[in-house]
């Protein structure tokens, strides 16, 4: 174990990153930090703090390896049939074609050009707009290349493979034709004023790693950002405890609508 002290460690973070480590589960976080303070051979919190106020690429590695960034094309492709078959026609029925999208925590950018393709089965491409957001500058740098391994792209249908992915050696790239309706921004779920008034959020595989108290304030913050009858879309392992007092409907394990 890594020697000195994590609550000082904590708040040296905060001034650096604006990363609050406080709001994320403290067993786990500490583990993954430890790992990645032993392999650079710091010998405890503090030194290696005043490595990543001069080191920019040591600061860099720190970022990307604590936010998780895993991400895939149509993860769980059975929820994204549900909202092809139910959510989107229900969408569009309520609000129209011009839909307010957020995709939050977006990860390399797989999520949100998920959805151009999902919605594009019900709506042009040119009516789609996609905000997605992320803490980390440098997975959108990498969703703006939008380059991906095969793997990624398991789930993606075969028709949209051909037409909106590029072969490059042994990797994909998604065609501009996708990319130009999605908008990336930097946005810190923890930290940032939340941007309102949208039909979908979608917000997958992120609040996983927080502590109750800042999940809650989350999913309060997604609420009131969404429009009555607008939608949240969650990941696999998650679920939402209070939804009720939030103003929630759970329509599936996965779906829960702003009711109030
Ligand atoms: C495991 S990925 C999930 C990507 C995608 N939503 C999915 O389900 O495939 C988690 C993402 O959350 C981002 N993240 C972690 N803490 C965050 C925060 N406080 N605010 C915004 N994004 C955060 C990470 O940078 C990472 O890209």
């Amino acid at each position: 174990m890594v020697q000195g002290d994590y609550e000082q460690f904590k708040k040296s973070i905060l001034a650096l990153t604006k990363i609050n480590l406080t709001a994320y589960k403290e067993k786990q976080m500490r583990r993954r930090i430890d790992t990645l303070i032993e392999r650079n051979k710091f010998k405890d919190y503090a030194s290696y703090a005043d490595g990543l106020k001069t080191d920019t690429k040591l600061f860099d590695e720190f970022v990307n390896y604590i936010t998780i960034n895993v991400s895939e094309f149509y993860r769980n492709t059975d929820q994204w049939e549900l909202m092809d078959k139910e959510y989107i026609p229900e969408l569009r029925k309520k609000f129209g074609d011009n839909l307010k999208i957020w995709s939050a925590a977006c990860s390399t950018g797989d999520e949100p050009y998920s959805l151009v393709m999902a919605f594009s089965r019900h709506i042009p491409l040119d009516k789609i707009k996609i905000h997605a957001t992320d803490l980390d500058k440098t997975v959108i740098g990498k969703a703006k290349v939008g380059l991906y391994s095969a793997k990624s792209l398991t789930g993606v249908p075969k028709d949209f493979k051909d037409k909106y992915f590029e072969k490059i050696g042994p990797s994909f790239q998604i065609k501009d034709d996708i990319k130009k309706h999605v908008e990336f921004k930097e946005h810190n779920l923890l930290k940032d004023p939340f941007p309102t008034n949208y039909d979908l959020i979608v917000c997958r595989n992120v609040l996983i790693y927080f502590t109750e108290e800042a999940k809650d304030e989350v999913f309060r913050k997604f609420a009131a950002s969404l429009k009555i009858g607008g939608f949240l879309f969650i990941g696999s392992t998650e679920q939402i405890m209070d939804y009720r007092s939030m103003g929630f409907e759970r329509r599936n394990s996965f779906f829960y609508e702003r009711v109030k």
